[in-house]
C-alpha cells in the first residue's frame, strides 16, 4: 500500500524554481532514499509533505487521503514526522520542554504545567530510541550538536509515526549516533511503516534503502530498485555527466614538510581535553578522529581561540594565540561543525559571510573597501566552489544545506589561510563538490599550508591526511601515517 504520494508538486521561491512538476511515492515497509545534488528539491519537497511550509500547486495524499497539513506538529499528530537537516531544538529551554513544545496543554495540571510528568515521559521517549545518556530535565544549550538531534529523533518518534523523514541527518552523527537511526530505521520497516530517507553519503544509501529517487535541478529524473543500484549509475544520474577523476588524493610516500607551524602542549579543558599535545607541520593534512564525545570538536574551537582551556598552550609560528582576532592574524580559518550556529551568519547574504573573514585581502591599503574588489572576491568562491544561489546578496537561510556549507568554506578559503582547522567540512556536500573540496585542500597542501582536518568520516580521514592523531577521552590514543594499507578497523579500534 502507498503511504506517501506527491503529484506534480511545484515551488518557487523569487526566480528560484524548487521543485518542477515532481511527482513520487513510497510504500508500506520500505525505505527510499532520496538523492540528488545541493539545491536540488530534496528538502523541499520533503518539508512540504510534512507540514513545513506549502507548495504552490501539487497533489499530496497520505494513505491513499488527501493531504494538507497546517504545520509540522500537525503533520506529526496526524503520523508524518521529520527529522529536518537543520538545527531543530530551541536551545534556551530544557530537553523535555523540546520534546513536549507546542504540546505544555497535555501536561496541564490547573493553572501549572506538571513539569515532573513532562520530565519523566520526556525522558522515557529519550531512552526509547537509545538515548538514555541525555537527561530530560537538562538545558538543551549544554548539549553537543549529535545529542540535540537525538532529542529531535525522540521527539518524533515519541509519536509513533508511520511516515518518518531523514533529512541528511547522518553525516552529523557519530557511528553511535548513526546506529541508533538505523535502528529506528529498521524498526519503522518492520512495522509496516515508511521511512524517506536523505543523505549524500552513497554508500549509506546503498545500504539501507530498498528504493532510490533522484532529483535534479527540482526534477525527478529516475527511480532506482535495490536489484538495479549501480554506484556509476546513481551518480551520472545526480549530477547528469559522469564524475571522473579520482576521489581523494592519491600520493604516497610524499611526507609533510618539517617546519611546525602550531604547537600544542598539554591542553587541558574540562572533560574534553586531557593534556592533549601536538604538532602541526607546514604543508600537512593532519586528521583527528576519534568518536563524538572523544574531545575533537573542542580541540578546533580552542585552537581558533573560541573556547579557552583551563591549562596548556598553543602557539603559531611560536607566538601564543589569545583571541580569534589574533588567529586571524596569524592567517587561521576555521569551519565549525555547527555551522549555523558558529559558522554563519544566516540572516546576512551571501557577500557579507564570505568578505567578512577576507576584509583584509581587497580592502586597500587595511580599511578603504573599494565595492568593487569585494564583489570579485566573493564571486571567486560563489564560482570556485558552485554555490547554488540568485546571486551574493541572498540571504544564507535561504540556501539549501549544503550550498550553506559550501559559504563556510568559502569563506577561509578566499582569505588563503596559511592554518585551517576544518570540522567536518564536507558535511552535507554533495559528491561533486566533495571531490572538488578534497582538490581545493590537496592543492592547498601543495601550496605549503597546514590542514587540521576533524573529521568522523573514516574514509576521509584515510583518504586525505598525511598523519591521523586517534583521540579517546580527551587524550591522544595513537598517531597512525598515511599509507595505502591503512584500513577503517585500523583506524577505530583505537577510537573505542
Ligand atoms: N526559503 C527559501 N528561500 C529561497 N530559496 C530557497 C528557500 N528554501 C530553498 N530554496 C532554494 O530551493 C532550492 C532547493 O533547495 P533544497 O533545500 O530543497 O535543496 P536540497 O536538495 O535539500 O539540497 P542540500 O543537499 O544542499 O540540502 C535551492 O536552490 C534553494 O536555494
Ligand atoms: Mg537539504
Amino acid at each position: 500500500m502507498k503511504t506517501v504520494e506527491i503529484r506534480n508538486m511545484n515551488k518557487r521561491f523569487g526566480s528560484t524554481i524548487a521543485l518542477n512538476n515532481v511527482s513520487f511515492e513510497a510504500y508500506e515497509g520500505e525505505i527510499l532514499g532520496l538523492i540528488g545534488e545541493n539545491g536540488s528539491g530534496k528538502s523541499t519537497a520533503t518539508s512540504i509533505y510534512a507540514g513545513m511550509q506549502k507548495c504552490d500547486s501539487g497533489e499530496m495524499l497520505f494513505m491513499g487521503n488527501p493531504w494538507n497539513p497546517s504545520s509540522m506538529n500537525d503533520a506529526l499528530k496526524k503520523g508524518v514526522g521529520m527529522i529536518v537537516q537543520e538545527n531543530g531544538t530551541v536551545p534556551g529551554v530544557s530537553v523535555a520542554e523540546n520534546i513536549f513544545l507546542s504540546e505544555s496543554q497535555r501536561f496541564k495540571k490547573g493553572p501549572f504545567v506538571d513539569r515532573k510528568r513532562m520530565i519523566n515521559e520526556a525522558q522515557t521517549a529519550l531512552n526509547q530510541i537509545g538515548a538514555d545518556h541525555i537527561s530530560a530535565s537538562q538545558v538543551t544549550a549544554m548539549l553537543d550538536f549529535q545529542d540535540r538531534k537525538l532529542i529531535e529523533i525522540a521527539k518524533v518518534m515519541a509519536n509513533n509515526p508511520k511516515v518518518l523523514v531523514v533529512d541528511e541527518t547522518t553525516t552529523a552523527l557519530s557511528q553511535k549516533g548513526r546506529d541508533i537511526i538505523y535502528a529506528i530505521m529498521e524498526k519503522m520497516k518492520k512495522e509496516n511503516g515508511t521511512v524517506i530517507f536523505i543523505s549524500h553519503d552513497l554508500d549509506e544509501i546503498m545500504h539501507v534503502c530498498d528504493r532510490l529517487t533522484v532529483l535534479r535541478d527540482g526534477s525527478i529524473i529516475t527511480t532506482f530498485n535495490k536489484a538495479e543500484f549501480d554506484e556509476d549509475a546513481i551518480k551520472t544520474s545526480m549530477i547528469g555527466r559522469e564524475l571522473s577523476g579520482s576521489y581523494y588524493r592519491d600520493d604516497y610516500g610524499d611526507p609533510a614538510g618539517e617546519e611546525v607551524v602550531l604547537k600544542a602542549e598539554n591542553l587541558c579543558h574540562t572533560n574534553q581535553l586531557d593534556h592533549f599535545s601536538f604538532e602541526l607541520h607546514k604543508g600537512e593534512i593532519l586528521g583527528i578522529g576519534g568518536l563524538s564525545h572523544c574531545g575533537m570538536h573542542t580541540l578546533g574551537k580552542v585552537l581558533f581561540a573560541a573556547e579557552k582551556c583551563e591549562s596548556g598552550e598553543f602557539s603559531v609560528h611560536g607566538k601564543k594565540v589569545n583571541t580569534i582576532a589574533e588567529a586571524m592574524k596569524m592567517q587561521m580559518g576555521y569551519v565549525a561543525k555547527d555551522r549555523d550556529t558558529e559558522s554563519l551568519n544566516t540572516e546576512a547574504s551571501i557577500k557579507d559571510n564570505i568578505a567578512i573573514a577576507g576584509l583584509d585581502k581587497f580592502a586597500v591599503s587595511g580599511f578603504l573597501i573599494l565595492p568593487g574588489n569585494e564583489k570579485k572576491y566573493v564571486q571567486k568562491q560563489i564560482d570556485g566552489l558552485s554555490i547554488k544561489c540568485t546571486g551574493a546578496d541572498q540571504y544564507v537561510s535561504a540556501l539549501s544545506g549544503g550550498n550553506k556549507q559550501k559559504v563556510a568554506f568559502g569563506k577561509w578559503l578566499g582569505r588563503e589561510s596559511e592554518i585551517l582547522i576544518l570540522d567536518c567540512p564536507t558535511r552535507g556536500v554533495d559528491i561533486g563538490v566533495k571531490q572538488a573540496m578534497y582538490q581545493l585542500m590537496y592543492r592547498m597542501r601543495q601550496e605549503g599550508k597546514s590542514i587540521l582536518l576533524i573529521s568522523e568520516e573514516m574514509a576521509e580521514l584515510i583518504g586525505m591526511s598525511d598523519r591521523i592523531l586517534v583521540m579517546k577521552d580527551g587524550a591522544l590514543k595513537k598517531e597512525l601515517f598515511r599509507s595505502k594499507e591503512l584500513s577503517e578497523a585500523d583506524v577505530i579500534q583505537y577510537m573505542i
